[in-house]
């Protein structure tokens, strides 16, 4: 029976990795998948993570089960941060919160939870959405779709063309959208349109669900998670899938939560009972190292305040990335504008590369990219710059 399968392509991100991984070249560069480097190309192990650590360390636990629903402080932790402290929400225990692995993790229990109580609703993602959005929607069963989001004229987002779409769903659709640093774009809607956004989603009798997978590295931790505050305001359901993948740069650790959210606590608890029985039947219950190194962080008042310092240094260095991409891209490439790199947030830019251009990056230059021209502006420092940048000027 095996011998009639086909190979699989490989996944357009973690794929990039593989082929990285493979390449001999030692001066090889990878801008493809999103994670954050520091200016010395390596990935940093956070020193809020190192303390956390040392005080688990000092009371070393035996690794029992977890609750299905993972650690209690830890989802505590998630629903402070998500929803904001002291948020009505919390307070009225009208969200619950799963942990999950990792953010992808949070994003799957949503789907099939979704699939279990709205079967024939569609899914519609943003055109275009992380790629894994589409493939992990339609592995739970639904059809998916998807809205107008990116212009590339202005290298904006259509906000028209997005809003037109969220008022033709049908009711009952699920909308997947981007808390905050839009993935692959690096474009973001403003607050206002934001409250439009919601007033149709509201109108529509739709299904929010927003994927913040890089809370912090927009605006701010606050900033950033503005707009759950928001949704939850409004009423109506919600589901949130957050990471620390990239924010606690912890990406193997798998720390993911699912929260969502019902119209009274007497609700939420029979979603809570039902998201358990996803997870169950999925990976039985999640794992208890970075639950608890995330947990002991957020709520060791010194650590917490070492995490929001080291994640700001993170924001600012990208930001530092952007600008400098764009002044020396200036020099190198004097016929080219991309101002626009200044504007996108998070860590991607959408360079506006086309796959042939990525390919040649590639195969020339042993520098990676997302063939849809996705570049992780995270991966560049001071010393890797200049070879991204004579080799972008050269294929474009
Ligand atoms: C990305 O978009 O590169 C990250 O979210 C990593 C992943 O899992 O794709």
């Amino acid at each position: 029976i095996f011998s009639a399968i086909d190979m699989a392509p490989r996944d357009p991100i973690l794929g990039i990795t593989e082929a990285f991984n493979a390449d001999t070249n030692p001066a090889k560069i990878n801008l493809g998948v999103g994670v954050y480097y520091d200016d010395n190309g390596k990935v940093p192990l956070l020193a809020c993570v190192r303390k956390a650590e040392e005080l688990l360390m000092e009371q070393l636990a035996p690794r029992t089960y977890l609750p299905i629903e993972g650690l209690a402080a830890y989802d505590a932790a998630v629903q402070e941060l998500v929803f904001g402290a002291g948020s009505a929400i919390i307070q009225d225990k009208r969200a619950v919160t799963v942990q999950a692995i990792g953010g992808t993790g949070a994003l799957k229990i949503g789907a099939d939870f979704l699939q279990r109580f709205a079967p024939g609703s569609s899914v519609y993602i943003s055109d275009p959405s992380w790629e894994n959005h589409r493939a992990l929607f339609e592995s739970a069963g639904f059809t998916v779709n998807t809205y107008r989001y990116y212009d590339a004229a202005t290298r904006g987002v259509d906000f028209a063309g997005m809003l037109a779409d969220l008022k033709a769903m049908p009711k009952g659709a699920i909308v997947l959208l981007h808390a905050c640093c839009h993935n692959p774009t690096g474009a973001d809607i403003s607050p206002a349109q934001w409250d439009e956004v919601i007033a149709a989603i509201g109108a529509g009798g739709l299904i929010p669900f927003l994927d913040m997978a890089y809370q912090g590295f927009g605006s701010g931790i606050a900033e950033d998670g503005a707009v759950v505050a928001k949704f939850a305001a409004a009423g109506g359901p919600l589901l949130i899938s957050n990471s620390f993948s990239k924010s606690f740069s912890l990406y193997g650790e798998r720390v993911g939560a699912l929260s969502v959210v019902g119209a009274s606590a007497e609700e939420a608890a029979r979603l809570l009972s039902q998201l358990k029985r996803v997870v169950r039947t999925n990976y039985s219950n999640p794992p208890v190292h970075g639950g608890k190194v995330v947990a002991t962080a957020l709520t060791t008042p010194e650590l917490r305040q070492l995490w929001e310092d080291e994640l700001a240094a993170m924001r600012v260095r990208i930001k530092e990335m952007r600008n400098t991409f764009v002044e020396k891209l200036k020099e190198k490439a004097p016929g080219h504008d991309f101002e626009f790199v200044r504007e996108q947030v998070g860590m991607f830019s959408y360079s506006g590369l086309s796959k042939q251009q990525v390919e040649r990056l590639r195969l020339e230059h042993s520098i990676y990219a997302v063939d849809t021209g996705r570049i992780c502006v995270a991966a560049l420092n001071s010393k890797n710059i200049d070879k991204v940048i004579d080799a972008i000027a050269k294929v474009l």
